[in-house]
């Protein structure tokens, strides 16, 4: 019954009707958890899945992180009292217990070819001449859909659940990797495939990694003294194989589920009309709850139509969140596909068509040493300009000594470069066989380049740090991260200014930002009367911002933005921070042994609360209103909205409550104020005002959502 009643729903996956029963479904859960048990679990479930499969599977969340943690909690709770209740497809499920010792090698149902490839209209044409000559017809309908570049998978589902997943490994083989897949929320755990009379279906896909996901974890990779990852298509397949399922959890994996390689029916079923195309398989399949690239596929019945459509999908490649290597040109007709077989590398009823390379060699000249912030002492190597991915590259990060020795990459070594989309270029390797015997080893410095202190390297950290507080460089640093926008926003302070103003005299350090000696500056080139008034009220505005702007701008090792929203919330004024220990800060959410010896060490040090009573005086706010309350989220915070048209994918009234939630403020009209405009079906005039205006940024309901995602993630 159970069953029976979820299935359905998924199978129509899902109505607006029913999107907006499930949302408030989930209200009402939040609300009150009385009533009986198993329909309570039950529809516990049934919205975490729901809110799973929006997130994960559309890209448009519906539920806060704050909402999905307490429905979440809730049911692990509920399970917790009733045992005989859980079911192996329970969202709590995925969490796997202990670590893998290794993992098994499993056969294929089928072996996982690759592609053979294509890299320009002339090699599109000849394949689809050799395709009407197999299939001995002049008619073909192609299916053309995106080549996700990250690590192949195969996962089996027996009676509707997932029963396993595998590596891709040599084809044949793959390695059993069920607990990690498991870990993907995208993945569903079970599907309504019975309802067709599938009894055992393997699908294959790709797991893949948002470049977004990927940046901020290479960020924390770095802040926390480690090795950065070397693009989102190794993040993925290292993280398919780590033995460790909760480590994989917080990785954000997300897959793409492309082709249906195996099924099996049970006994009295008719293969379901679905299992005729390509096309019409992948969307039965998002139907059920997968994340098969249905939204992202196109169907052409002329290789010139594909042609057109590869050099069109090409210059926007960058939009997608996650990388994109090619595009993948199948023949639609399964039929077909069957009578063109496959050599023992690649089918013959596909093809890759590979995007330009986002590779390229250059000459490593030389090696510059740059200090942090925090007085991590970064080596940047500096590379003949060259051209990738429509950007000009001269200067790669080779972010610590442990990557440089890793790589063993030499001064005078050509070396391969790689720029992935948004995601910084980075050093694949040097190519060894080109090197002449002249190339140089990279030595490291034992002193700060910029205060010539000693440096040193803590144990289990890969950075060596300049320890001088006062080092100048360091100092530069911490003011510009002081004014920068996401801290205290000093608009028009910027790099230069805080640069010139530090060797001026007039800018010593961070409170001397609210003392600065205007008459110093008079006859400065680039300070008319105009630019230090407007320098003046965007300093006195600061003074204002939330205090967790100040936590976060003081620059403490480990503590980002979300951090300092945490802590922020945690204390009615910056001071009560000084009192607390480590095993207080480590009671609060996300603040784990390492952020909070870090915070313990910044209050301890007499020149930050030294620091602290300077800005005090001079009238910055240190004092949180709202002591215990939910942080808003900082990028809507400040920010104005305005909706306009009919709205299809929300409410209006929601999306307002969204906007607020997260730190935004509504307006009622269009004016230079506004910041974005957010527009629906049969906008009218607001939004003609609002491109005339020019300042204002529009949204479609979707980009909306992805803002607020992004805001909360
Ligand atoms: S079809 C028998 N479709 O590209 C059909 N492959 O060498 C084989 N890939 O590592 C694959 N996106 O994992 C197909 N939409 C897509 C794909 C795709 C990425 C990967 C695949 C394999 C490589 C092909």
């Amino acid at each position: 019954m159970e069953i029976n009643a979820k299935s359905s729903l998924l199978c129509n996956m899902y109505t607006p009707q029913e999107e907006i029963r499930i949302y408030n479904q989930a209200k009402q859960l939040l609300a009150d958890n009385a009533g009986n048990m198993n329909e309570e679990i039950t529809l516990l479930r049934e919205t975490i899945n729901y809110a799973d499969w929006k997130y994960y599977v559309q890209s448009n969340p519906t539920l806060s992180d704050a909402e999905y943690d307490g429905l979440f909690k809730l049911l692990k709770h509920l399970e917790e009292q009733y045992p005989e209740l859980v079911t192996a497809d329970s969202p709590t499920q995925r969490i796997a217990k202990g670590l893998s010792e290794r993992f098994p090698t499993v056969s294929h149902l089928t072996p996982m070819l690759s592609l053979d490839n294509t890299y320009n209209a002339e090699d599109l044409t000849d394949w689809d001449r050799r395709c009407k000559e197999l299939a001995k017809t002049e008619t073909i309908t192609y299916c053309v859909e995106p080549k996700y570049d990250g690590a192949s998978i195969s996962v089996i589902y027996d009676n509707g659940a997932l029963s396993r997943g595998a590596t891709r490994g040599d084809g044949v083989m793959g390695e059993d990797v069920t607990s990690n897949i498991r870990q993907i929320k995208a993945i569903p755990l079970s599907a309504p495939l019975m309802q067709y009379g599938i009894s055992q279906i393997e699908i294959r896909g790709e797991i893949v990694i948002h470049k977004n996901v990927f940046e901020a974890y290479n960020k924390q990779r770095i802040a926390e003294g480690q090795s950065p990852l070397a693009n989102p298509r190794n993040a993925a397949s290292g993280t398919l194989r780590i033995l460790d399922p909760t480590e994989v959890r917080k990785r954000g994996l997300n897959a793409l589920l492309y082709s249906i390689s195996d099924y099996t029916l049970a006994e009295g079923f008719e293969m379901p009309e679905q299992l005729k195309t390509h096309y019409d398989s992948l969307q039965w399949l998002y139907s059920m709850g997968f994340p098969s690239p249905a939204k992202e596929m196109k169907v052409f019945t002329h290789i010139d139509e594909v042609i057109a459509y590869c050099a069109e999908f090409e210059t926007r490649r960058d939009d997608l969140p996650f990388e994109v290597d090619g595009l993948v040109i199948k023949v639609n007709d399964f039929a077909l596909q069957e009578q063109m077989g496959m050599t023992t590398h690649h089918p013959r009823w596909a093809v890759a068509y590979k995007f330009k390379a986002r590779q390229a060699t250059s000459k490593l000249r030389r090696v510059e040493f740059q200090v942090g912030r925090v007085g991590t002492i970064t080596p940047v190597a500096k590379i003949d300009p060259v051209h990738i991915g429509g950007v000009t590259v001269t200067s790669v990060s080779l972010f610590n000594e442990d990557v440089v020795r890793e790589k063993n990459v030499r001064i005078g070594d050509t070396v391969l470069v790689e720029r992935a989309g948004d995601v910084i270029p980075y050093i694949v390797k040097p190519l060894t066989e080109l090197r002449t015997g002249e190339e140089e080893e990279i030595k490291f410095p034992t002193h700060c380049p910029a205060c010539a202190s000693e440096l040193e390297k803590q144990q289990d950290e890969a950075a060596w740090r300049c320890i001088n507080i006062t080092c100048p460089v360091q100092v530069v640093e911490r003011m510009i991260h002081f004014a920068s926008k996401d801290a205290m926003d000093i608009r028009t302070m910027g790099n230069s200014n805080v640069q010139k103003f530090y060797e001026l005299g007039v800018l010593p350090d961070i409170p001397g930002m609210y003392h600065i000696d205007w008459d110093k500056l008079k006859g400065q080139s680039g300070f008319g009367a105009k630019s230090v008034t407007n320098l003046q009220a965007a300093i006195e505005q600061s003074k204002k911002q939330p205090l967790y702007r100040v936590i976060f701008g003081l620059g403490i090792r480990h503590v980002g933005e979300n951090t300092s929203k945490i802590l922020a919330s945690a204390v009615s004024h910056i001071r009560e921070l000084y009192d607390w220990d480590i095993e207080k800060l480590s009671t609060l959410q996300d603040v784990g042994p390492k952020v909070a010896n870090s915070v313990v060490d910044f209050f301890a040090i007499e020149s930050n609360r030294d620091a602290i009573d300077k800005l005090d005086a001079a009238g910055v706010n240190l004092i949180n209103e709202h002591k215990g309350q939910q942080p808003a989220a900082g990028q809507l915070t400040g920010k104005t909205f305005l909706f306009t048209g009919t709205l299809s994918h929300f409410k209006r009234s929601d999306a307002e409550a969204m906007v607020e939630q997260n730190g935004g403020t509504m307006l009622g009209g269009v004016s230079s104020k506004l910041n974005y405009l957010v527009v629906g079906e049969d906008a009218g005039s607001k939004l003609e005002k609002a491109k005339k205006l020019g300042t204002v940024n529009i949204l479609t309901e979707q980009e909306f959502l992805k803002l607020v995602a992004d805001n909360e993630g």
